[in-house]
């Protein structure tokens, strides 16, 4: 099956060609054709958001502790390009807005996962992004907000009424139903994690479904049959087979 650009969303930016979560690697995104981009968010101690993965710093950066527990002033210091490659010596851990005007040049949608640990004040953190989305007039219409957290989706319901939600989970449970009011727009699961019996009654219900993060097209043929809608993948040249052309 040929797979098109439009079936795919860029994670974490382009995660296999430039290091994650950077403005390097979310450049990448346009150059695929893709017309998608999924980042995370999180605050630095001072309450900015950026645009991180990990609750430390040490996998991604040069630093070292909690990037909670991190001021944006000592982030901004911090090397997070270098550990993918020295050419990407010199990139920034990107504040959200920073990203969110990349992502307006570049007309994509965005995926905002609102990354949350044991320790996020989660209301603090989706009023952030709230302030940040409205101070950037970045078009909400191309906003999909995500998370693994019901009490965040809750909290944007309220906060964001006009803005899509997406519900992830790593296993789509029996009772996804339930939740049905937590996502406006679609599911989003591990590609292990649905069946073909789930994967029908939630396009049924009105829903899309994206499934993260496979980077090897042939485990989910069968997906895209199920009626999967997108593949959310750090590896796009793994679908595409060529060089990014735009
Ligand atoms: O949004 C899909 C995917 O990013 C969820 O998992 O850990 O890569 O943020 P993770
Ligand atoms: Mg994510």
């Amino acid at each position: 099956m040929k797979i098109s650009p439009k079936q795919l969303c860029g994670h974490r930016g382009v995660a296999a060609d430039a290091p994650e979560n950077t403005l390097a690697s979310i450049r990448q995104v346009r150059l695929w054709g893709m017309e998608w981009v999924e980042i995370d968010v999180q605050l630095t101690q001072d309450g900015v958001p950026v645009v991180f993965h990990d609750d430390t710093l040490s996998r991604c950066t040069n630093g070292v502790g909690r990037l909670g527990e991190t001021p944006y002033t000592q982030l901004m210091q911090l090397d997070a390009g270098g550990y993918f490659d020295t050419q990407y010596q010199g990139e920034r851990v990107p504040t959200l807005a920073a990203v969110l005007a990349q992502v307006a040049a570049d007309e994509l949608h965005i995926n905002i996962e609102i990354k949350t640990y044991p320790e996020t004040d989660i209301p603090r953190l989706c009023d952030a992004v709230a302030a940040t989305l409205s101070e950037t007039e970045f078009p909400l219409e191309r906003v999909l907000l995500s998370s693994f957290s019901l009490e965040a989706l809750a909290y944007c319901q309220t906060a964001m009424p006009s803005v899509a939600r997406a519900i992830l989970w790593d296993v789509v449970p029996e009772d996804w139903q339930r939740y049905q009011d937590l996502a406006t727009y679609s599911i989003h699961c591990h590609y292990r994690g649905i069946t073909e019996v789930q994967a029908k009654a939630i396009k049924a219900s009105g829903l899309k479904i994206k499934c993260y993060t496979p980077n090897h097209p042939e485990e989910v043929a069968h997906l895209w049959e199920w009626g999967v809608d997108m593949m959310i993948t750090d590896a796009p040249s793994n679908y595409l087979g060529s060089e990014p052309t735009e």
